[in-house]
Formats: structure tokens, C-alpha cells, sequence
């Protein structure tokens, strides 16, 4: 995920995210001069009132009013500056316009999901209309998350049992990264996703295609997202067993047990994670997949099925 890595800031996404780079820029340059001065002050001082020998005195400092008043006033002046500058950008960036097209966003561990009003759901991809505002209320399954999307300048804590949003409008078609910068256990850098800006003809396109009656398969498709993080489907071991031609194997358990993988097998361990942990793997597992709709494990059960 993101080729854009890179010491410097991602160019700005948002109309805002310029804003709230003026005035990073602004308090890193201010802050650079004044260090600069300093420390030249410094080391001129240094060379210019090095005693010499032993019997040097220093002459009486007369104190100047003016030099001290400048000192006084001057960081006054910045520091208000940078008061008014950054509450004017806080207003902003945390009030949402009333228009703004709403998405819910529900954190779990280690996955996004991102609910339109439309009933359609995404997991890896959040589908955003280009030159529109967009404010998500987010929500979290489990423990603390954080949403950050570096390129929009926006970041916001997911609590449980709380919401708390963040809004933005995108200025350009693209992808830009979606990080989780919460730690939130073992798969928290794996916590990823994408938004996408597409111009709005192409979001109702996308929002109708995915309200449509998908094939259980399909639906178990875009539902796996979810799993991507801990289980492969290439055979590959993760956090979690690899799910490529599971369906019929026979899998022993920490307790020594055995069974064979059905449709029942499958479903109890995505809506109790506990019952039956596959030897080699620890019980870790998060719950929250109960909470699931009938359809969407259907579909789930469905896709593993058709894994090879
Ligand atoms: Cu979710 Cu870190």
C-alpha cells in the first residue's frame, strides 16, 4: 500500500489540507529564524566575551529598553498570529458543512468498514464523490483506532461506544492511503485502506452497482476484505490460517480434537472465534464478526467454499 511514502508531506488532497500546510509552514519557518538567531547569537557571544586571562573583568551591561521590549513584543505578536491561524483552521477542519454526504465508518480490529447510506458497504476502498463534502461518523467495534488520511490533513480518534467524525472534499480524482494511527494489536500496521474520488456520475454508478443483490460468493467477496489482514487465500500462513481449499480438509485443534470442514465448521468460526482453534495458531482471533447481517456470512461461507 502507497508508493507515496516520502519524507516530506503528501501533496494536499483538500482545498484545506492547504490551509493547514500555510500554517505548519508559517510555525516551521518562524521557529527555524528564531533557533537560527539564537544559536548564531550564541556562538558569536561565545568567541566575542571569551576570557582572555585571568585578571579580565567584564564591564557593567547596561540593560536596553528597546531589546527588551523587541523580545517581549516580538514573540507576542507570533504567538498570537499562530493562535488566531490555528483556531481559524480548527473551526474549519471540525465543523462539517450541513450538506455534506454522510458515510459511517465502524472500525474493527483490523479493518475498516464503511457503511452509505444507499445500503451499499465497503471495506478496503472508501468510494468518495470528487468537489463534494463528505463527513464520516465514525464509530469503533472494539478498542481505541485512529482514521488518518495524510493527504486530506485529517485524523480523528475511533472510539468504542462513541462517535467522532472528520469531513472532508476532495479536489482531484485519485487514491489516497487511509492509515489506522491507533496502536490497536497485532495487525494494527496492517490496518489499511484507500480512499477513492471518482466524479459524482461515477459514484452513483458505484453506489447503485453495490445496493444491487450481489451472488452470496460475490457479497462473501467484498465481505472477506475484512479478513484480508490475518488469513491469505494463496496458502500463505498469516495471523490466522490461510483459507485456500480449506472446505472438506480435515483440521486438528489445540485441544487434540479433530474435524472436517462444512458449511457449520465455517460459520462457527467466524461468529465464535473460540470454539475451535486450529493447532499452530494462537486464540486471537476478534469476535466482532458475529455482528455480521445472516446475508453477509452466508456470503462469507459461500466465498471460503469456492477458495481452491
Ligand atoms: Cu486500528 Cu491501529
Amino acid at each position: 500500500m502507497g508508493d507515496n511514502g516520502s519524507v516530506w508531506l503528501p501533496d494536499p488532497g483538500t482545498a484545506l489540507a492547504g490551509e493547514v500546510d500555510s500554517l505548519f509552514w508559517f510555525v516551521f519557518w518562524t521557529s527555524t529564524v528564531m533557533f537560527a538567531m539564537v544559536v548564531l547569537a550564541k556562538v558569536y557571544f561565545m568567541v566575542k566575551y571569551k576570557r582572555k586571562d585571568d585578571r579580565d573583568v567584564p564591564a557593567p551591561v547596561e540593560e536596553s529598553k528597546i531589546l527588551e521590549a523587541a523580545w517581549i513584543v516580538v514573540p507576542t505578536i507570533l504567538v498570537l498570529i499562530v493562535f488566531t491561524w490555528g483556531f481559524d483552521v480548527f473551526v474549519k477542519l471540525s465543523s462539517a458543512p450541513p450538506d455534506a454526504y454522510q458515510i459511517n465508518v465502524r472500525a474493527q480490529q483490523w479493518s475498516w468498514e464503511f457503511a452509505y447510506d444507499e445500503g451499499a458497504t465497503s471495506y478496503t476502498e472508501l468510494y468518495v464523490p470528487v468537489g463534494r463534502p463528505v463527513k464520516l461518523n465514525m464509530t469503533s467495534a472494539d478498542v481505541l483506532h485512529s482514521f488518518y488520511i495524510p493527504s486530506f490533513r485529517v485524523k480523528h480518534d475511533v472510539i468504542p461506544n462513541r462517535y467522532t467524525s472528520v469531513w472532508f472534499q476532495a479536489e482531484e480524482a485519485g487514491e489516497y492511503n487511509i492509515h489506522c494511527t491507533e496502536y490497536c494489536g497485532t495487525q494494527h500496521s496492517g490496518m489499511n485502506a484507500k480512499v477513492v474520488a471518482v466524479s459524482e456520475e461515477d459514484f452513483a454508478a458505484w453506489i447503485a452497482e453495490q445496493s444491487q443483490d450481489l451472488p452470496p460468493a460475490v457479497l462473501g467477496q467484498q465481505v472477506f476484505a475484512q479478513c484480508q489482514a490475518c488469513h491469505s487465500i494463496d496458502g500463505t500462513p498469516g495471523i490466522g490460517p490461510s483459507l485456500a481449499g480449506i472446505y472438506g480438509e480435515e483440521h486438528e485443534f489445540t485441544d487434540g480434537s479433530t474435524a472436517v470442514v462444512d458449511d457449520d465448521y465455517l460459520l462457527e468460526s467466524i461468529i465464535n472465534p473460540m470454539a475451535k482453534i486450529r493447532k499452530g495458531y494462537q486464540p486471537v482471533m476478534p469476535a466482532g464478526f458475529s455482528a455480521l447481517s445472516q446475508k453477509q456470512l452466508d456470503g462469507l461461507v459461500a466465498y471460503i467454499k469456492s477458495l481452491e
